[in-house]
Parts: structure tokens; sequence; C-alpha cells
């Protein structure tokens, strides 16, 4: 198999203020968009040419990632007027598809961090010779996500997104967001309207009797659609713990990208990422976060498992835990923000306006 089909028209709502400027894909983990993993994931798995499925934010991906050749990689965009949902966009891009009918090609959500064995899911295909192949994972709250239990023989028997009622939660097994499908079951798919492959597609296909087949692995699984999400994934990248070939230097506590001034006494850990331009001032603490570029941790700080956003101010002896800080904004000295607060862009908070503990 040589191509692959990215879904990256989301509009990253749950990720907001992220997503203000930069579409999800685009926003960095451990030094770099996320779709870089991503992309350098699948070239490791042999993988050729892509095709990105582009609608909110489109004009950013081509500008940063070009024909794709500095991945070693054949990259082709194609942008929705209107966004057409996961199945719309799938068959949106099936004319840039070079495969043959019964050729199998990649498709995976533009969000998902994961040590799948890529290869494995098309032998799979392959040795069931099933129209489609799903990755699928075990989570501890499927509410979230698509249900798709599966019988003896992995064979697919129901796909339930999203459940409504405890009826319905009838397997702790998930899409996983990453699917095999034959070149063929792509153009049945209705072009022209929004289609949801999970609502409609595979529904329909389970109806029409089509073959569906179910890979579950126990492998790095993470869906970064939420800020604490994304930033635990970041740090999982950073530490090594979730592969990735795109990691912009050597996987440890820490990643200091170039031009950065880290303070010698500021301790920096547990994957924390310090973007390029950035500041982090003498005492301070940052610990399993992200500092995007060119953002400024002020002295005696103390930031966990958070997001501070490009160019963005953190003042001297701030507590932050579990925060998200847009782009451009500034927290005065002595705030405590914590439990997944989320600060707009370019907002600005006094010095000692937000507490959750006595200040005493
Ligand atoms: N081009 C395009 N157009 N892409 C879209 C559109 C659209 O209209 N809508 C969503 N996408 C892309 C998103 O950018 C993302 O990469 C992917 O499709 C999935 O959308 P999410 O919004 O992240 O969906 P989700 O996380 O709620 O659920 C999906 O992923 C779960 C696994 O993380 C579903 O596929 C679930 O079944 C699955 O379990
Ligand atoms: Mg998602």
């Amino acid at each position: 198999m040589t191509e692959a089909i990215l879904l990256v028209g989301g509009k990253g709502t749950r990720l907001r203020p992220l997503t203000v400027h930069t579409p999800k894909p685009m926003v960095p983990a451990a030094g770099v968009p996320f779709l870089t993993h991503q992309l350098a994931r699948a070239r490791a798995a042999g993988i050729e040419h892509i095709v990105l499925a582009t609608s909110y934010l489109a004009e950013v991906f081509e500008p940063y990632f070009g024909d794709g050749s500095a991945l070693g990689l054949h990259l082709e965009y194609v942008t929705e007027e209107e966004p057409l949902g996961t199945g719309g966009a799938i068959r949106n891009v099936a004319s840039k598809l070079h495969s043959a009918p019964d050729d199998p090609v990649l498709i995976f959500n533009g969000d998902i961090l994961t040590g799948l064995d890529i290869e494995a899911l098309v032998g799979t295909h392959r040795t069931t010779g099933a129209d489609v192949s799903l990755h699928l994972t075990r989570v501890e709250d499927p509410r979230a996500f698509g249900l798709v239990p599966t019988d003896a023989d992995g064979r697919v028997t129901a796909f339930l997104e999203k459940p409504q009622t405890p009826e319905e939660i009838v397997t702790d097994q998930i899409n996983a967001g990453a699917y095999v499908f034959n070149r063929s079951v792509i153009d049945s798919i209705p072009a022209g309207r929004p289609v949801s492959v999970e609502r409609e597609t595979f529904p329909g296909l389970l109806a029409s009797g089509a073959h569906l087949q179910g890979m579950v692995d126990s492998t790095y699984w993470l869906d970064l659609g939420t800020p604490q999400a994304f930033v635990r994934g970041s740090a999982d990248l950073v530490l090594g713990r979730a592969p990735s070939p795109a990691v912009p230097g050597r996987c440890g506590d820490r990643l200091i990208l170039d031009s950065a001034d880290v303070a010698p006494d500021a301790k920096v850990t547990g994957g924390s990422v310090i973007g390029a331009g950035a500041r982090v001032e003498p005492g301070a603490r940052v610990d399993g976060s992200t500092v995007l570029d060119g953002a400024v941790i002020e002295a005696g700080a103390d930031v966990r498992d958070s997001l501070i956003g490009a160019g963005a101010h953190v003042g001297a002896r701030t507590v932050l835990a579990g925060a998200v800080i847009g782009d451009g904004a500034r927290i005065g000295a002595d705030n405590e923000l914590r439990d997944g607060v989320r600060v707009w862009c370019g907002a600005v908070l006094p010095d000692g306006a937000v507490r959750f503990s006595s200040d005493q």
C-alpha cells in the first residue's frame, strides 16, 4: 500500500483557544506541528502519497508542508468549500488517488497519537479479505468515541458512534481513528454532500453485508482532542513513551528548542517543551507542559500540565496546573490558575487577580 488520506478539517472546538489561530493538526507537539508526527510515521511504514482533506483554516497546511518532499512524501491538499464531515471528506479526495479499485488505501484522523503498526493493519486487511479494516483500542470510558464490537474472528458486528444510553455501551473497544479501505469502497460514498463515516458509512456497510474487520491492540493511543490530552501527548513524545521519528532532538525529560533561553536554575521536567525564542526565568519550574514559541515564564512561576500559547507571559510566582493560556495572553504575577481553566488569546490578568487557595 502506498497511499493515504489524512482527515485534518475539523474545527478543534474542544481545544480552543489553541485552535483559534491554528488548526488542531498544526498545534505544536514536541516542538513540531502535530501532523508532522503522523506524516513521518506513515512514511516510515512505506506510504509515499498522502492527500490531506482540509476545511477549517485550510490555508496554513500547504505553506508549511509544501509538496512533502522534506519528509520524503508526495503531499496533495484538497479543501472543502463547506465541511463535508469525515466520510464526505474521504469521498471528496477520491479523484486524487492513484490506487486501483481493489487496492487498499490508509485513512486516518488527524488528531491521533499512536504506536499503531500500520503494516500489521494492512496485513490483517489482506489476510481477512475485508472491505474495510479498522484499528481498535480499549479505553476505560468509551462514551466519547465510536464503539466497535467484534465477533470471535475480529469481524465488526456494529458501529455505535458516541453512545447516549447505558444500553449502548456494549464494549470497551473503540474506533482508534485509522482505517484501511478498499479503493472501491471510497468511491461508493455519496459525493457532494456531508457524510459521517462513523454514523452513516460504517453502519450502512454493515447493513449491506460488507466485511469490516477490527484489529485490536494495546499499543500507545491518545486522541489529542482536549487540552489535557494534547499536553499529555506532547510530553509522552518527548519522554519517548509515544513513538515518532519526527521529535526534533533526543527523547528525554525535556525538549528545549534552539534559541530558547532557560535560566540555569530553572527546572524543566516531565517531557516539557520550551519553544523557539521562549524564556524561562530563574527559579521557575515547568513540568509536563508545553511552552510555545516566544512565551515567557517569569521568575519563580510554577507551571504544571499546562499549555502556554505563543508569545504569552506567565508572571512571577504564578502557579498554573492544568491550564491553557492562549496566544499572547498576559497573566500577571502571583496568580493561581487550575483544573482546565482556559485563558483566551490576548487576555490580560492583573497581578494577584485569581487564586484557588489563600494567599497567606
Ligand atoms: N476534512 C474534514 N472535514 N475533516 C474533518 C471534518 C470535516 O468536515 N470533520 C472532522 N474532521 C477530521 C478532524 O480534523 C479529525 O482529524 C477527524 O476528522 C476526526 O474528527 P474529531 O472531531 O476529532 O472526531 P472525534 O475525536 O470526536 O471522534 C472520531 O475519532 C475517535 C477516535 O479518536 C471518531 O472517528 C470516533 O469514532 C473515534 O472513536
Ligand atoms: Mg478526535
